[in-house]
């Protein structure tokens, strides 16, 4: 063991301490049912009167009624699941209502579609990927749009070029060009595009759902420039992030849902954090998230690269992994950190070099990285780590074809479903029933499919890419208590994330990258802050 033992998870101490009826009771500076975002004399912009949605037997939204002023960055906040999506998608057309109305500024508001709504000012970058991956940057900014470039029977494709690039520049966005396909273009790059297609429809009103954990701190800074450029003008940005420091600091008002109800808003001058995460749970979260103590890892080395080069990023890269060790790595976005992960699981080529197990295996391919015990949690969700044609219990069973066999090549469906349910009762995985299309969970409950498959097959090694992204703050507390119940099991966990508060909260060992390199080594027991991150990063 590499440093002392002290308290483990000791300052960590969430507990239930008041329901809905209690909390309303003891808050009275909120307004509630039915709220409003709009200061008293102030109209207001948007109206939600009793919508509801159903999805067949889930009831999404249960005659939600809140009001929305104009000019405003407005946040929608609650816990994976609350219908915040859903609300957002019903606004901008994408999704049709059950009942109830919505009145946006004065008049009856009820798009058809998505290009009814954008042609109407109301704009929306969605939670899961928007955009189309076979076609050009400029396909995707003007998908729908095309006859705008008509000459006489044709197509001006030189004229989508130029308008797109232009409207590139304007954002200042340089990471690619109009011309490029979308499917060069990784997570952070599509968000961009999304953003720049929004704002090409001029938005009086600009959802913005559970972007910027998808993009790097310039990304978010060219995002929150945008959105206040909108307020500035006088339109409505309706913000949802998980990270509520952001959005304490970017919105004037919050609104909150939880579980298909509004609950409640606040306005700026009575943001407090303990109060937001009350109405979002309707209980009382206290204590650290992270852990506490400084128990050590064994020298005992379970993973090692070896002088890796990948095409991307990595040149002879060296690291070691070790038993019972969480590993952190951290850095700006193109420092390389993604890629290792994906190296290291056998998804990039790695071209000279290995990737070694502790028996000596080498990882060839994926496929050789999960028979060693290897599990991987992709930060690119959907594309990479859910079968979203799949049902939720399709996908967490994925991991279980060994562990759930009845004998010869036949799979036992009672050990099936307990091996199912087991995550979602452990992970509080919000679903209707194991045989839905995970596709139609919410983004954070998606995540957790995703960690559960991994957790049920007892992976020795999880490389995690940015876990707890789109989560809400009861599964992260849930999630980290996992990562260091696997840490105390002896497993072992390379935690790549843009997190800092995470990286330090969590990792044994923080390893800071830049240019593919690491430029900064740092143990848990040197107590580091962000501060000495942020220097070893730029
Ligand atoms: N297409 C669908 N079919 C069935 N159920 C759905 C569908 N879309 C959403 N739901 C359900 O509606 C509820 C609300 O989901 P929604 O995506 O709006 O939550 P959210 O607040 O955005 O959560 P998150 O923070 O995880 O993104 C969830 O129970 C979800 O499973
Ligand atoms: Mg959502």
């Amino acid at each position: 063991m590499k440093n002392k033992q002290e308290r483990p998870f000791g300052g960590r101490d969430v507990h239930v301490e008041d329901n809905f009826s209690t909390y309303n009771h003891n808050m009275s500076n909120l307004d509630n049912r039915p709220g409003t975002a709009a200061s008293a004399d102030e109209k207001p912009y948007i109206e939600f009167r009793n919508i509801t949605k159903l999805f067949g037997a889930t009831t999404a939204l249960d005659e939600v009624s809140f009001t929305i002023g104009k000019g405003q960055i407005c946040g929608l906040v609650g816990e994976n699941g609350s219908g915040k999506s859903t609300l957002s998608l019903i606004l901008a057309g994408i999704l049709p209502r059950t009942a109830g109305q919505i009145i946006l500024d004065g008049e009856d508001w009820d798009p058809q579609n998505i290009l009814a709504a954008q042609k109407n000012g109301v704009a929306m970058i969605v939670q899961e990927t928007g955009t189309l991956s076979n076609i050009t940057v400029a396909e995707n900014l003007f998908l729908g749009q095309e006859m705008l470039f008509r000459k006489g029977l044709f197509i001006r494709r030189n004229g989508i070029f130029t308008e797109a690039q232009k409207i590139l520049d304007k954002y200042g966005i340089t990471d690619f060009r109009a011309e490029t396909s979308t499917a060069h273009l990784d997570a952070q790059q599509r968000k961009l595009l999304e953003i720049a297609k929004g704002m090409y429809w001029k938005p009086r009103v600009f959802i913005v759902d559970e972007t910027t954990t998808a993009l790097s701190h310039s990304g978010r800074e060219l995002l929150y420039r945008v959105m206040n450029n909108l307020k500035a003008e006088g339109s409505t940005v309706i913000f949802i992030s998980h990270d509520l420091d952001e959005m304490m600091q970017h919105c004037d008002a919050l609104n909150v849902l939880r579980d298909g109800h509004f609950i409640g808003s606040l306005q700026k001058e009575d943001f407090e954090e303990g109060v937001i995460k009350q109405m979002m749970v309707g209980r009382t979260l206290t204590g650290h998230f992270y852990r506490s103590d400084y128990d050590g890892y064994s020298d005992e080395v379970v993973l090692k690269a070896d002088c890796i080069t990948t095409l991307q990023d990595l040149l002879c890269f060296d690291l070691e992994l070790h038993k019972g060790e969480i590993l952190g790595i951290g850095g700006l976005s193109n420092c390389g950190m993604h890629t290792i992960g994906r190296a290291l699981f056998g998804i990039d080529k790695v071209l000279d070099g290995e990737v070694r197990t502790a028996d000596s295996k080498i990882i060839k391919n994926s496929k050789t990285a999960i028979a060693s015990g290897i599990g991987y949690l992709s930060k690119d969700r959907d594309t990479e780590s859910l079968g979203l044609l799949g049902t939720i219990r399709e996908n967490i069973q994925s991991t279980g074809y060994i562990a759930n066999r009845a004998f010869g090549p036949f799979i036992s469906s009672r050990k099936e479903r307990a091996y199912v349910k087991q995550q979602v009762d452990g992970l509080s995985i919000k679903i209707a029933s194991q045989n839905h299309l995970v596709a139609t969970l919410s983004g954070g409950n998606k995540q957790k499919v995703v960690f559960g498959k991994w957790i049920a097959a007892d992976s020795q090694i999880l490389i995690m890419d940015c876990p707890t992204r789109g989560v809400d703050v009861g599964v992260k507390a849930a999630m980290y208590q996992l990562m260091y119940d696997m840490k105390k099991a002896g497993k072992s966990i390379l935690l790549i994330s843009e997190e800092l508060p995470e990286l330090i909260g969590m990792s044994d060992r923080i390893l800071i990258m830049k240019d593919g390199k690491v430029v900064s080594e740092v143990f848990r027991n040197e107590n580091p802050n962000e501060q000495k991150l942020i220097e070893a990063m730029i």
